[in-house]
């Protein structure tokens, strides 16, 4: 069990550690984000989990996860397995549990190199087919999803480690055209959507998060729209950077105007099993991402990718590595998922007290009309029950304030004196 004090790495606040971990009762994750001034804590889920039931029952508690993603079902070769053909049976049931369990739907991804269908690969594309190609892709797909996706991750990973272009079909038939191509179909086909630029290690390598950096500024000169980043946040424990240096990461991109997430977050095991003090570092490691995400107002959102060991894709993507997530897998919450609960409790806590409701600067996303199957009907841990007033133009934050959350956090504040 952990015990004593785990400061924040790099940060000037440390963060009190319960040793019987007791995070308010009925709080998941996201409730005590939100109450935090964020907009979603979530998880990649998918079908293939469909019929576990201990699995659904805290993937679809949306005072634990308030917003999901599909890990796959999404992906170009799975709904667009062969040219001009759409499947979207399994992303269609992601994204109505999404709806039924009020919780946003981020929608991940357009433009890979990666878990592309056969036909790329096979075509000899020039530059007039391949740009059709894609607009035919993303119109089809962001269309069938439109007014349900709260984001798009238009582009992945583009970038190789050492910043210059990922050397894939699309570079090499479009050059850096594709970005803008791709953004542009995406904003024609879902206005609403917010759209991301996702990837891999711009946390911890300078030379990639140049490149995003020009990634960005490449489309905002053309005038294409971009409105955030997304850290996919893949980390290994002990070598999770920390707050300070996260901050200043982020801060690059939000400072060109952008919002951004911790979009995919794990940090595995390199040896397993874990010994007690490799779960303290977990612990901490976790805590130092939350908590950078917590120190910037335009970070709006973390999701892990998935959150049991059970379906965690580091395994048998990196062999040797694992027990990445913070439930185990037999659904125990680890010491890190506490270490992130307790410090949530103190973030919901500090806000209360600092006269407690102010929004992270640009956490406006349009919750819909009712009437519309495609709205954004999402609760939250302060209306787990029932869902948020929906009106069009009404920030989430908004609504959530009106439902009361003062109220909500009272409680929170002794906790956290209890706790000290
Ligand atoms: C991974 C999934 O988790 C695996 O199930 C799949 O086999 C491969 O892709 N970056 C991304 C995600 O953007 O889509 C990847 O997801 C993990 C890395």
């Amino acid at each position: 069990m952990l015990s004593g004090l785990l400061a924040s790495s790099g940060g000037s606040r440390a963060w009190a550690q319960a040793t019987s971990p007791s995070p308010p009762a009925g709080q998941g994750l996201h409730s005590l984000f939100v109450a935090s001034g964020k907009l979603f804590f979530g998880t990649a889920t998918d079908t293939n989990n469909i019929n576990d039931v201990p699995y659904q029952a805290i993937a679809t508690n949306q005072s634990e996860f308030g917003m999901i993603v599909p890990e796959n079902s999404q992906k170009w070769e799975v709904v667009q397995p062969t040219l001009r053909q759409f499947v979207y049976n399994n992303s269609d049931v992601v994204a109505s549990r999404a709806k039924a369990n009020r919780q946003l739907f981020r929608c991940h991804t357009l433009t890979w190199h990666s878990q592309l269908p056969q036909f790329i690969s096979t075509t000899s594309w020039t530059r007039a087919t391949l740009t059709a190609a894609i607009q035919a892709h993303i119109a089809n797909v962001v269309g069938h999803f439109k007014g349900q996706c709260y984001s798009w991750d238009v582009v992945n990973e583009a970038l190789a480690d050492n910043g210059t272009f990922r050397n894939d079909v699309f570079l090499q038939t479009l050059g850096t055209d594709y970005l803008g191509i791709s953004f542009t179909a995406a904003a024609a086909a879902d206005p609403d959507s917010k759209l991301y630029y996702n990837d891999f290690n711009l946390e911890t390598i300078k030379a990639k998060a140049d490149g995003a950096v020009a990634i960005v500024k490449i489309l905002q000169s053309a005038n294409v729209r971009i409105d955030g980043v997304g850290f996919q946040a893949h980390f290994n424990v002990g070598q999770t950077p920390n707050k300070t240096s996260l901050v200043a990461t982020m801060e690059r991109f939000t400072s060109l105007g952008l919002d951004v997430t911790l979009s995919e977050l794990d940090i595995a095991h390199t040896k397993l099993p874990a010994t007690p003090s490799a779960l303290e570092q977990q612990s901490r490691d976790y805590v130092s991402a939350v908590d950078a995400c917590l120190a910037v107002p335009k970070c709006l959102g973390i999701t892990v990718w998935q959150f049991t060991d059970k379906y965690s894709w580091i395994p048998s993507t990196f062999p040797g590595k694992g027990d990445a997530c913070l439930f185990t897998a037999n659904y125990t919450k680890k010491p890190a998922y506490f270490a992130v609960s307790n410090l949530l409790v103190q973030a919901a806590a500090a806000r209360v007290q600092a006269g407690g409701t102010s929004a992270p600067a640009s956490a406006s996303p349009t919750v819909a009309t009712t009437s519309s199957p495609t709205s954004f009907t999402q609760g939250s841990g302060t209306a787990a029950a029932s869902p948020l007033p929906t009106s069009g133009g009404h920030s989430l934050l908004e609504a959530i304030t009106a439902k009361g959350l003062g109220s909500f956090l009272l409680p929170l504040v002794g906790v956290v004196f209890l706790a000290l």
